[in-house]
């Protein structure tokens, strides 16, 4: 598999539409003036044809194709802290605040999630809340990134938590945060969504996924079928005006939409399995 990496001007919302239709494997964020692109290719044979492609349809709009390490400084330039009701989250080892309950350091190299980012955010509220709600057994974090969210749930729960993301580098830099927090026990599993064996018959009662939208309706029959009755569902990564899609089309799998949460242009949304027998 191969990751292919640049970034495009932020005006060019017409391109990245295009590349969410033809890709199936993308993560696309936002970060100042610049959307980083990231597309995973499965194929090895893909990868040159592909960069042809892409060099054709990016260079009229001045964007540059971009490697992986060039990319590393460049979400690293950003050294906020993020704090929410529990935590304090620092890309610096080592910065405490006393106020908060709980410290957290993440660094990122090439996997996206300190939870600067709105859609990280907000879930990380959402969490906050529902650990006051209800107790959790088994949680999943499907695109796990930096593993920030499966390392919030494993502050706040007791849950068996499997953390989860098709980008190797991914767990490479999910270990290394792992290690930095002295936390231990969360499972990681490299899978592209749901089709590692190792998930097949697997059902959680909480699933969180912080992915853009068309990942997350392709992925709506699963999460139906990996969670359990009553279990929760936490959506980010969309856009507010996207929210409606995914109602729609998860209202089908039996989601019931719980709580819905924004953050300028981002939203989150809390669903319930409700199957009735
Ligand atoms: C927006 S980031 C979320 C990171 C972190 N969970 C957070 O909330 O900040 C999306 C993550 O999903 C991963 N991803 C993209 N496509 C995927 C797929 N098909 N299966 C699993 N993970 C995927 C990316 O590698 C990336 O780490």
């Amino acid at each position: 598999m191969r990751k292919l990496s640049f970034k495009i001007n932020i005006s060019n919302n017409k391109k990245i539409y295009s590349f969410l239709d033809k890709y199936q494997n993308i993560s696309i964020f936002p970060d100042g003036e610049f959307f980083f692109i990231d597309i995973f290719l499965l194929e090895e044979k893909d990868f040159f044809s592909e960069i042809k492609n892409l060099e054709k349809e990016l260079i009229p709009y001045k964007s540059t194709i971009i490697s992986d390490l060039d990319l590393a400084p460049i979400y690293n330039l950003n050294h906020r802290s993020v704090k929410s009701e529990l935590f304090s989250i620092s890309r610096v080892i080592n910065k405490r605040s006393k106020k908060k309950k709980y410290n957290l350091f993440i660094s990122q190299n090439k996997s996206f999630g300190t939870g600067c980012h709105e859609s990280t955010f907000l879930l990380i509220k959402h969490i906050e809340l529902l650990v006051k709600k209800r107790f959790f057994f088994q949680a999943l974090d499907l695109g796990t990134g930096t593993g920030i969210l499966a390392f919030i749930l494993r502050k706040l729960t007791n849950a068996k938590i499997i953390a989860s993301d098709i980008d190797i580098f991914s767990k490479d830099c999910f270990f290394k945060n792992l290690k930095k927090n002295n936390l231990n026990n969360i499972f990681f599993q490299v899978s592209n969504g749901f089709k590692n064996k190792n998930f097949k018959r697997k059902k959680f009662d909480l699933i969180v996924s912080n992915m853009l939208l068309n990942f997350q309706k392709e992925m709506a029959k699963s999460f139906f079928l990996n969670l359990e009755n009553n279990g929760i569902l936490l959506i980010s990564g969309i856009l507010k005006n996207q929210e409606n899609e995914i109602i729609i089309k998860f209202s089908k799998y039996k989601f019931r939409l719980k709580k819905k949460t924004y953050m300028n242009n981002w939203a989150s949304l809390i669903f319930i399995k409700k199957v009735f027998e």
